[in-house]
């Protein structure tokens, strides 16, 4: 039998250092995630200066706590995956320099992945029976996307948003009712408490259109909540979160199960940090029974940034020899393109 190839992943595109050994494409041998929340929580969000040193402080004891974890050594891995995009800038290039360091200093290939696509692949790791083709709704702090997936190296943009993503549209709001950096736990949280009373705007709902904006949506929270305060009414925050949530959700879900008919596929998978969101799972759970499409999301410690998923992204695309060369830069606008020929 052939040996399973021993990746290593490495992950820094903003406040997570990790780094993570996969055995084969799906196997997770460790998965190393330190991170730098608390330092950050006192400024209300990502400080990139800081982030960037943080990273360089934590990034080699989290190289070496994944190979030890693994019970390998790090002259028994066999390639180097890195995500090189999109992020912050320094803080990606601590990721992509210690890589370079040790894929030339082992002597083994290096593979430059997209983050976004990262992703994805976690939900590899969580469901090892998921194959392509499905269709991948893909809500993060930077992004929100549709994309089709044909197979493990070629996906199409179906739609994404035109402003705002969903996870900076939670950290936003959530700062404005006074709730600490990240904010999208925390919405969801007080969510649980409230009642979606609130008519807020859903954005593009029309048929057959898959893009997203989550700004009209900001900005309507933001007047509700200073027309409110100017009326002297006391706030009710449970309310306005699971307003602000309900209306998120509803239109994820919405375009994701538009979209995944319109393509014909019968499998949907839900990727990035918001995947998180209980009532986001709950709802594309629920329509999924009702339509009888298959469903998957990964466990929570793999839908936010992690190295293992940069890893199993890494592992296929060296399968079809997408590996980077040693000037493998940092791309902190680097968008989820289209890949693969159709
Ligand atoms: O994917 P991720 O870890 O980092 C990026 O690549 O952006 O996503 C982080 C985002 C943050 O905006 C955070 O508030 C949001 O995911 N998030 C959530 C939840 N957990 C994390 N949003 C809504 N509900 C959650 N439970
Ligand atoms: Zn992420």
């Amino acid at each position: 039998m052939e040996k399973e190839l021993l990746t290593l992943g490495i992950e820094s595109s903003c406040d997570e250092t990790s780094a993570a050994v996969l055995k084969g494409g799906r196997t997770i041998l460790s998965n190393i995630i330190s991170t730098q929340i608390p330092v950050h929580q006192k400024f209300g969000g990502v400080v990139p200066e800081i982030a960037s040193r943080k990273h360089i402080v934590n990034i080699m004891p989290v190289i070496d706590e994944a190979v030890k974890e693994a019970g390998v050594q790090l002259s028994d891995i066999d390639q180097v995956a890195v995500t090189y995009g999109p992020g912050l800038v320094g803080a990606l290039l601590v990721g992509v320099s210690a890589a370079k360091a040790l894929a030339f200093s082992l002597g083994v290939p290096l593979i430059g992945v997209n983050h976004l696509e990262g992703h994805i692949f976690a939900n590899f790791l969580a469901a090892p029976e998921l194959e392509p083709p499905f269709m991948a709704l893909v809500v993060s702090g930077g992004h929100t996307a549709l994309v089709r997936v044909k197979d493990y190296n070629h996906f199409r943009m179906f739609g994404q948003t035109r402003d705002d993503a969903a996870g900076e549209a939670f950290d936003k709001i959530a700062r404005v009712l006074g709730l600490p950096y990240p904010g999208g736990p925390r919405i969801d949280k007080l969510a649980h408490e409230g009642k979606p009373t609130i008519d807020f705007p859903r954005a593009l709902e029309e048929k057959g259109n898959y893009e997203f904006s989550f700004s009209g949506l900001k900005s309507a929270v933001l007047n509700y909540i200073n027309s409110e305060r100017m009326k002297g009414h006391e706030l009710n925050l449970p309310d306005i979160a699971a307003s602000f949530q309900s209306s998120v959700v509803e239109v994820l879900t919405h375009k994701a199960f538009e979209a995944l008919e319109a393509s014909g596929l019968d499998t949907l998978v839900l990727a990035g940090g918001v995947a998180a969101n209980s009532a986001l799972e709950a709802r594309l759970r629920e329509g999924a029974a009702k339509r009888g499409v298959k469903f998957y999301f990964p466990d929570r410690i793999l839908c936010t940034d992690n190295a293992a998923m940069i890893a199993c992204r890494g592992y296929y695309q060296a399968q079809a020899g997408m590996y980077s060369d040693l000037y493998l830069n940092a791309v902190p606008g680097l968008s989820l393109q289209d890949v693969g020929e159709d």
